[in-house]
């Protein structure tokens, strides 16, 4: 099997290349609004930004931030297609402009976004990443009433466009692409502690990494929760290609936009150690499927493999690891191609064969 894997430097605001409702998928972390971290890239695209922050009028920053987001949304709407899913991962900012210190709502921001466009917002996702720095609470520390509560977690919003996308009864792909149940239990929990940096939430004096990328986990999840083997995965601001990364390890094709292409020199980094990666990722995940079985009497015998599952749905599940990865320049761009093979059988190991 054989996926695609297409990078476009460029703005989201007009993905040409995309046609209306081809996309089933879509995830993805735009840059925060009101972090400083992305203050530059706001007001490079609109000088109105900057004279806002310096008027000291952070509810006017922040509108026109989102502006420049909301460009980007009306894409999604467009080539979404019927019952796809979006995954929005983002969160608040907290900021002092001018003299008064607040909290800018950027997840509901978000939400109000996707509704005006007509998509139906899911039960979401809460993020949370504990910091470990004894500087993180504000305010007037151990004296009521002005000291603030640490943001320490972030959104996946979830929002789907129409109704629930469906498949041919008994379809290939999709009960290949089943998940095992004890990860059901814990990836639909709306709670996920994945460690992880991400962007800043405040604006305190902590080291800003320029990319700002999520942990794989987090879009290989929602890959799996909300796509089917082969499906085609977007992420318009694809900063160092963490998402198409994560849809190469799970067998989706994907397409990735961003304004830096120099961010996607990362990936090729990153691809280079794919293969052993996707190895290990399987091993892992069989492991931890076997371990989680050991207790549990009853359900039934999975096809392919020697384990048993708890539910009838996960019994065509198949794994597909990564054999090989290259690059490829078309007319369009640049991009990479990934074959996979099927994982059958019981002697798989992290190691590679030979
Ligand atoms: C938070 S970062 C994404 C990080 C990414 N999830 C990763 O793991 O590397 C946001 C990215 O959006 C890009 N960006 C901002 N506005 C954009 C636009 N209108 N079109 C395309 N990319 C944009 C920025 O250059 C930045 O790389």
């Amino acid at each position: 099997m054989r996926t695609t894997h297409a990078l476009h430097v460029g703005d989201a605001a007009s993905m040409d290349g995309l046609a209306d409702g081809s996309v089933p998928l879509v995830v993805t972390s735009p840059p925060y609004p009101m972090i400083e971290l992305w203050d530059d890239l706001f007001a490079a695209r609109d000088p109105d930004v900057r004279a806002a922050l310096s008027a000291g009028d952070g509810d006017a920053a922040f509108e026109l931030m989102h502006a420049q987001l909301d460009a980007v949304w009306d894409e999604i709407e467009r080539v979404l297609a019927p019952g796809g899913i979006a995954c929005v991962n983002v969160g608040d900012a907290t900021r002092s402009v001018g003299d008064e210190f607040q909290q800018f709502p950027n997840h509901a921001r978000v939400v109000d976004a996707f509704r005006d466009r007509g998509l139906t917002p899911l039960p979401d996702v809460l993020w949370r990443k504990p910091t470990n720095s004894l500087a993180k609470f504000m305010g007037s520390g151990t004296l009521p009433p002005n000291a603030y509560v640490t943001l320490e977690h972030e959104y996946i919003l979830l929002f789907r466009k129409g109704g629930t996308r469906s498949f041919p009864p008994g379809d290939d792909r999709r009960y290949e692409s089943a998940f095992f149940w004890e990860e059901r239990n814990e990836w639909f929990s709306d709670l996920w502690e994945v460690r992880g940096e991400g962007q800043e939430l405040s604006g305190g004096e902590e080291r800003r990494d320029r990319s700002a990328a999520f942990p794989v986990e987090i879009p290989l999840r929602l890959i799996r929760m909300f796509s089917v083997r082969g499906d085609r995965v977007l992420d318009p601001f694809a900063g160092t290609g963490t998402t198409m990364l994560a849809a190469m390890l799970a067998a989706r094709d994907s397409v990735g936009y961003d304004l830096d292409g120099d961010l996607f020199t990362a990936l090729d980094d990153r691809v280079a150690d794919l293969p052993a990666a996707s190895r290990r990722r399987i091993a892992e995940r069989l492991a931890s499927h076997r371990s989680a079985m050991a207790d549990r009497d009853g359900g039934y015998e999975a096809d392919r493999y020697d384990f048993r599952v708890v539910t009838k749905a996960e019994r065509r599940i198949r794994l597909y690891v990564v054999a090989d990865v290259r690059e490829r320049s078309t007319d369009e761009g640049r991009g990479y191609v990934v074959d996979h093979e099927p994982v059958d059988g019981n002697d798989f190991t992290a190691a590679p064969e030979g």
